[in-house]
Parts: C-alpha cells; structure tokens; sequence
C-alpha cells in the first residue's frame, strides 16, 4: 500500500498531494477546476476570467456540480480598477454568499477584505512574489500563503529571485503553511520542496496541457515542443513583470520597451482579449500568453487526472531514490543527523 502524502497543505484542503492548481487567466474554468478536485487536488477558479459576478456565480454552480463533493476554491485578484472602482467586493460577496470554503488571493495587500473573507469561515491562501511579503501576509493573519520564484508563468514579481532561493528563505521566514511555485512540474520537484520545509507546491504551466483546459489544440501542441528556454520576461518597464511564452507578439512588445514606449502605448498590446482569442484560435504569435519554464514537464495533451497520476509516481519514484541513499549510506546519514 501507498504510504499517503500527509503535509500541512493536504490536511488543509483534504486532498491527496499537496499540490495546488493556482488561478489560470481564462483558462481556470469550471471543467478544469472540477477535473483539478476530482483528481484529488485543488484548483481555483479565477474570478476575473468571468464578466461580472452573476457569471461568476453561475460558475461556482457549475463547479460544485462537476466536482462530485471534492473541494475547490475561487481565486480572487486583489487591485484597484484604473477607474477606481471597486470591483473586489462584488466578487467577495459572491465567493460568501455561494458559500465557497476556499480562496486564493493574489496582486495587492489583501488586508482590506480579509476580515469578511475570515468572518465567513474561508480559508484563505495569499500568493506573493517574494519572501518580504509573505511575512507581511502572514502577519495580517492570511491562513496560508504561497510564494512564487522567478520562473513561474504570470507574474514573478519586479525582482524575481529564483524559486530554489526563495523557497529556502520563505522556509526560514515563515510559519504559517508555505506553499512555492516558479518552474514546479515535476513530483520530484514537489518532493525537493517538502525536503526544504515547504508544506506543499503550486502549479500553472504543468497543467496548460491537460485535455480539461479548453484552450485550441495548436495552442498545447506548441507548449508540448516547447522548452525550458521558450519563456521571456516583459513589462519589467510598467514595474509589472510577467513571464510568457516567447511569440511574435511578445517581441513587438519587448521592442517597444526598449524604444522606452510609456504605458499608454503598452496596454492595448497587452489587453486580456488578445489572449483569450489567441487560446481561442490556437494563433499563440498573436498574443502575450503566460507561461512559465516549467513548460518543460509539458510534454503530452492528456486528461487531468494522468498528470496527477504521474505527478504521484515521480514523487514516490524521488522518495524512494532518497530512501535507497539514506540506506546505503547509514554512518554517513546518521553523521549528518547529529
Ligand atoms: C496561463 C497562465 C495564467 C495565469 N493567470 C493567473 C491569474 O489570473 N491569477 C493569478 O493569481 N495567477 C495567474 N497565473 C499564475 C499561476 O497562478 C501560478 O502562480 C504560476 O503559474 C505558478 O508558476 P508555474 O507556471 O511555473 O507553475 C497564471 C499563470 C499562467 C501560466
């Protein structure tokens, strides 16, 4: 028999590693989310992906009814509107209000909806791009939080420290249970980060290529030829640095840049729609589509539940390579415990 993964992280959310599938703009839907649960993990749904609160309420709906009893959570981006307006609240109101246990917050200090997210019994995971904030999350009284090193897809913060190095600080700055992510796709890399002390790894760009991401085919195909060398990072210039797949796209962009063009000129190239129709067409060199150098480990279009499976085996595979040098080596590993 198995010996189960037990951490901090799979006692939270009762699941079965301790590997969480992290918000996914347009892409983190209820088909994929569910298929996250049902195969024994938890994803978060992205809140921002739908075009107000009711869609988004029809979505938890749609959720819960296709992930047979199996948690889920909704992730919820913490920022002011350019126009001011609030629109965190209405989302919040809808996470309580349809009852959702978990959620995943990401971008600003959430300290300003923490207490209603708290009052309603949610747990609340806060994803950081650094070790400074981390502290500052868990001292605002965040249940878990995730820090993401410099080869995550999305955004890596605007001085990316490589997720090796930040995930050894965050271990020796924080208590609250730690989550990394940044270039994790493998079960033995989930298993090197519960060696440094982390209760558990988050994912995006492992599960880009699963059936359930209802993305263009030609789109996956490209992730799975895809390297370890085919991500880029841009926007440094706007302080909002985001790694993505290198296109044609994201060349124009890089360009502009350098000729030190100012965000008026920036934004519409980098609008949310352009990538939605790119996942939509499969045309991936029209469009800036975050993507992390983990695409690596993508390396086949398959269900959701077969990346679990092999996740699962790569780990029980690292566990026992650990196993086998811990024994043979008894003087020296028992040297090394004193
Ligand atoms: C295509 C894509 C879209 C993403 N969209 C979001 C998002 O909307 N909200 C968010 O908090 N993080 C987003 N992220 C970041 C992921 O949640 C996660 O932190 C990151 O993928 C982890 O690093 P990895 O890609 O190396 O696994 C996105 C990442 C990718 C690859």
């Amino acid at each position: 028999m198995n010996i189960p993964f037990k951490t901090r992280i799979t006692d939270l959310y009762g699941i079965r590693l301790p590997v969480i599938a992290s918000g996914l703009m347009w892409l983190a839907e209820p088909v994929y989310v569910a298929a996250v649960a049902r195969a024994g993990l938890i994803g978060f749904m992205t809140s921002a992906s739908f075009p107000d609160p009711a869609a988004l309420r029809a979505g938890i709906r749609k959720c819960r009814e296709l992930s047979e009893g199996k948690p889920f959570g909704v992730n919820i981006m913490i920022r002011v509107s350019r126009d001011g307006t609030d629109r965190v609240t209405p989302l919040i109101d809808t996470v309580i209000d349809e009852g959702v246990k978990y959620v995943e917050t990401a971008g600003n200090n959430p300290e300003a909806y923490l207490k209603r997210l708290k009052d309603a019994g949610i747990i609340v995971l806060h994803k950081v791009p650094g070790v400074r904030y981390a502290k500052k999350a868990e001292s605002l009284g965040v249940d878990a939080v995730t820090v993401v090193g410099a080869e995550a897809g999305g955004h890596p913060g605007i001085e990316p420290v490589g997720t090796m190095v930040a995930a050894a600080a965050a271990v020796r700055a924080i208590r609250i249970p730690l989550i990394v992510a940044g270039g994790i796709g493998t079960g033995a890399q989930m298993v090197a980060a519960l060696a440094m002390g982390a209760d558990g790894v988050a994912m995006g760009t492992r599960f880009l290529v699963s059936e359930e991401i209802w993305a263009h085919r030609k789109y996956k195909e490209r992730l799975v030829a895809a390297g370890e060398t085919d991500t880029t990072l841009l926007l440094q210039s706007m302080r909002n640095t985001q790694r993505a797949l290198k296109t044609e796209h994201v060349a124009m962009i890089q360009q502009l840049e350098r000729e030190q063009a100012d965000t008026k000129t920036l934004l519409p190239h980098i609008m949310g729609p352009i990538a939605r129709k790119a996942y939509e067409t499969g045309d991936y060199e029209q469009a800036m589509l975050s993507c992390g150098q983990g695409v690596v480990f993508a390396d086949k279009i398959e269900p959701l539940a077969a990346i679990v499976d092999r996740l699962e085996a790569e780990a029980r595979a690292a566990m026992d390579r650990l196993h086998y040098i811990y024994r043979a080596l008894p003087q020296a590993a028992a040297g090394r415990a004193t």
